[in-house]
């Protein structure tokens, strides 16, 4: 019996409505291949694809690489404002069947300017679909464009300008993509760049890549959040140092099993995680491709790990503490969360 729960079914039930926020999606990522179909048709794109369950098929990978290659490809597809409208639409409306109240995306602009998509496009069929989701959900967001690391910085300082326009609208910057070879101290001046702009810092770093990748994460970039950060754990003063800092980790549990960067669920480093102290948070990383939204994360690795009650609490509590919301939001979904552990009065 699960710590805290009469039933894994009673865990599962507590798993589902327990409000959370989603911090590390990449909304390319969600693109379910049905919408991909859907999406090449509208736009006259030939996709290698004849359907939908040969897509899934393509859907084995062995490591980081494999999968950017089809995701890349996946998102040739997008083209109009609507399908960016679209994309967003159906992934929030999957967010807030999963009890989603704050969510902050990741786009990658390099991944849709390099097919000669504007910018402009992008930016604005995405942040439509948040303001429809905010007025109809009340669900909040931000909103978090990523640099692909296998570029250079100078086409990531280039894609900073095509940003300014749209500051009032992007909250922070990111860095994806291919991550051993590119460690994040090639971008160190674009993201102070970024910083002196006011705008929030992430990196993926140690996913594939070494601890020393964090490292440079936190002294280089300066990132107030580390997305993934699993080979941390191989550098205890590095684990010290995050616990300290509470610094928060975006973990994405079926993510890292479907790029095996664990062998096995079961070997999953969460609770070594939060034993060590710290600050880690489930998510799902690309949806669409790994295989569930960020519950079935949450009740993949809670089967798996056999996670207690008070474990799920505190990995839902630091998805808000980690969040780029302001201390009185933080506040106000902490004691939503505190009354979603209360026990129901007997009567
Ligand atoms: N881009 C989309 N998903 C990613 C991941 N898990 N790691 C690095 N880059 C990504
Ligand atoms: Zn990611």
């Amino acid at each position: 019996m699960p710590d805290g729960f009469a039933s894994t079914e009673e865990r599962a039930t507590f798993i589902a409505a327990l409000p959370k926020a989603e911090l590390h999606l990449h909304i390319e990522g969600s693109l379910e291949p049905e919408l991909m179909f859907e999406l090449a048709q509208r736009n006259h794109v030939a996709i290698p694809f004849a359907s939908i369950e040969e897509v899934r098929a393509a859907y084995a990978f062995s490591n980081l690489q494999d999968f950017l290659d089809i995701y890349y490809q996946g998102m040739g597809v997008l083209h109009t404002e609507q399908d960016f409208y679209d994309l967003t639409a159906a992934y929030l409306a999957r967010a807030n069947a999963d009890a989603v109240r704050h969510v902050e995306i990741f786009f990658d602009p390099q991944g849709h300017t390099a097919r000669g998509i504007a910018f402009e496009t992008v930016v604005a069929g995405i942040t439509r679909a948040l303001d429809d989701t905010a007025a109809s959900y009340g669900m909040t967001s931000k909103l978090i464009m990523c640099f692909l690391r296998h570029l250079s910085e100078a086409e990531a300082e280039a894609t900073l300008d095509e940003a300014l326009p749209f500051l009032d609208r992007i909250d922070g910057v990111g860095l994806d993509s291919s991550e051993v070879g590119h460690p994040p101290a090639k971008f160190e001046h674009v993201f102070a760049r970024a910083r002196g702009l006011g705008l929030k810092i992430v990196a993926h770093a140690g996913e594939e890549g070494p601890p020393a990748y964090v490292l440079e994460a936190l002294d280089l970039l300066k990132v107030d959040r580390i997305d993934h950060g699993n080979r941390s754990l191989e550098d205890p003063a590095l684990v010290a140092r995050l616990a300290a800092e509470g610094m928060t980790l975006t973990v994405c549990p079926l993510s890292n099993l479907k790029l095996c960067v664990v062998g096995d669920i079961a070997d999953h480093p969460l609770r070594t995680m939060l034993d060590a102290g710290l600050a880690a948070t489930v998510n799902s990383d690309d949806p669409s491709y790994f295989g569930g939204y960020v519950n079935a994360n949450y009740q993949a690795v809670a089967d798996a790990l056999d996670l207690s009650r008070d474990e799920l609490l505190t990995l839902a509590r630091n998805s808000f503490t980690g969040s780029f919301l302001s201390d009185a939001d933080k506040a106000r979904h902490l004691a939503a969360i505190d009354a979603y552990a209360r026990p129901a009065p007997r009567v």
